[in-house]
This record gives structure tokens, C-alpha cells and sequence, in this order.
């Protein structure tokens, strides 16, 4: 019987960085390591959830730990297509959904069918908008349930950073977004994490500087305050 004050509740987290296909051997990525996200599942278990975490690309060895924890089951997919699709199946049984995967706003448009050749010249890639998960999870979600969005911004200071958190937390319409300052050093392929937790009200209920798995908990601690209340 597990312990601890997220037990009881069924989470599902997202992590890694979707990739959309150009052809059969590349790619369009991100940078996102999955750390952040691994860190949040690992967090949730040990603290007594039962966890789903659906992986898009992560780094090596980052979903080792989670592989092994008994209260994890991990789904591993690549594509924004699938992770929607994973996504979408698991969330219906969840008290608590974090998005932390790194997720593509576009995906190519006629993927092709073979290796494009240097020969036919520079490709013109043609992109498409992707499905925002999180905004279809948000209009499936049932009473009840709670609903976490992540953000990497690139920010001049914090009240860029701030200014643009809040105007994403109410765009997105989710119960808290963790909002994090990335650039080409921060935030991404490092074991720490600066992340700013705000709330409906737009107001700070964590700001934390530390690990990511530091991070994670005091996510956990906003998420289950804010839980509590909606279930009463
Ligand atoms: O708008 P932005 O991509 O910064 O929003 C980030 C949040 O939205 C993250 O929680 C991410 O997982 C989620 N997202 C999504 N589907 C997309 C794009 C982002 O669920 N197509």
C-alpha cells in the first residue's frame, strides 16, 4: 500500500521532445533531455501516485529510474501524433495531468516516402500546425481533474519572463504553468532548473532554483494544494 500525500491519485507527465519526420532518415527536434520530465514522474511515485509517464525523446539513461519504479508504467512514442494519442488515452483516468514533454507546434506536410536526395536540390519543407495537447486536454477535462502546463521561455529578465508566463497560464487555460527561462545555455541538457510555478490568479506559488528533481517536488506540493481544493 503506498504512502505518502499523492497517494490514491493516477497522474499521467509527459516528457522529451517530440520529433516530426521529413523523411525515412530525418527529422525536425528540439533540445529538450526529458530530465525535467522523469523528474516529475519519479517525484509523484515516490510520494504514493500511480504514474503514467509517456516519453517522446529524452537522453540517454534519463527514464532508468522511472523504468524501474514499480508505481511507473512508461510509454515510450516520437512523433506529436502519438504523443496526443497516448496522451489523450491515458488522461481520462487521471486526477492530475503535467505536460512537461517539449511538444513541436509544427510537423511536416507530405512526409516523404524516401530519403530526399542532394541531387534534387534544396527541399522546400512545407509545415503544418500541430494539435495543442494541452489546450484538448483542458477542453476534455472533467471535474475534478487537475491540469498542469509547462513553458520554456526566452526572457530579457524576470518580468518578461512573468509577463509572458501569465499571459500563456491564461491562454492555455490550465491550473498552473511552471514557466522556465531557457537560452542557449540555460535550461536545457543540465541537471538544474529555475522554475516558476503560477497559478490561475497569475500569482507565484513556487519559485524554486535548484534540481530538477527540487523542481519536481515543489511542483507536486502546488499541484496537490490546488487539487485538494477543486476536489474539496
Ligand atoms: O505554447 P507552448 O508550446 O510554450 O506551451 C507549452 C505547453 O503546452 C507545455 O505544457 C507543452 O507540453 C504543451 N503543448 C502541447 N501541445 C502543443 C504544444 C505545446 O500540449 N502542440
Amino acid at each position: 500500500q503506498p504512502h505518502g500525500d499523492l497517494a490514491g491519485l493516477t497522474v499521467t507527465v509527459t516528457t522529451g521532445g517530440t520529433r516530426e519526420p521529413i523523411d525515412p532518415v530525418r527529422y525536425l527536434g528540439n533540445r529538450s533531455s526529458g530530465r525535467q520530465g522523469a523528474a516529475v514522474a519519479l517525484a509523484a511515485a515516490d510520494r504514493g501516485a500511480t504514474v503514467t509517464l509517456i516519453a517522446a525523446h529524452v537522453d540517454d539513461g534519463v527514464l532508468d529510474a522511472a523504468s524501474r519504479h514499480t508505481a511507473i508504467t512508461v510509454h515510450r512514442v516520437s512523433s506529436t501524433a502519438e504523443l496526443k494519442a497516448a496522451t489523450d488515452a491515458a488522461a481520462a483516468a487521471s486526477d492530475v495531468i503535467v505536460m512537461v514533454a517539449a511538444v513541436a507546434d509544427y510537423r511536416v506536410a507530405g512526409v516523404s516516402d524516401h530519403k530526399l536526395r542532394k541531387e534534387d536540390g534544396a527541399p522546400r519543407l512545407e509545415l503544418v500546425e500541430n494539435p495543442d495537447i494541452l489546450a484538448g486536454l483542458v477542453e476534455a477535462r472533467h471535474a475534478g481533474q487537475t491540469v498542469v502546463g509547462f513553458a520554456a521561455e526566452t526572457a530579457a529578465d524576470d518580468g518578461e519572463l512573468l509577463e509572458r508566463g501569465r499571459a500563456k497560464r491564461t491562454r492555455k487555460g490550465v491550473d498552473l504553468l511552471a514557466v522556465n527561462r531557457v537560452g542557449w545555455e540555460a535550461g536545457f541538457e543540465s541537471g538544474t532548473n529555475r522554475l516558476v510555478v503560477l497559478d490561475t490568479a497569475g500569482a507565484v506559488v513556487a519559485d524554486v532554483d535548484g534540481s530538477k528533481r527540487e523542481a519536481a517536488e515543489a511542483l507536486w506540493d502546488a499541484a496537490l494544494a490546488v487539487h485538494a481544493g477543486r476536489v474539496g
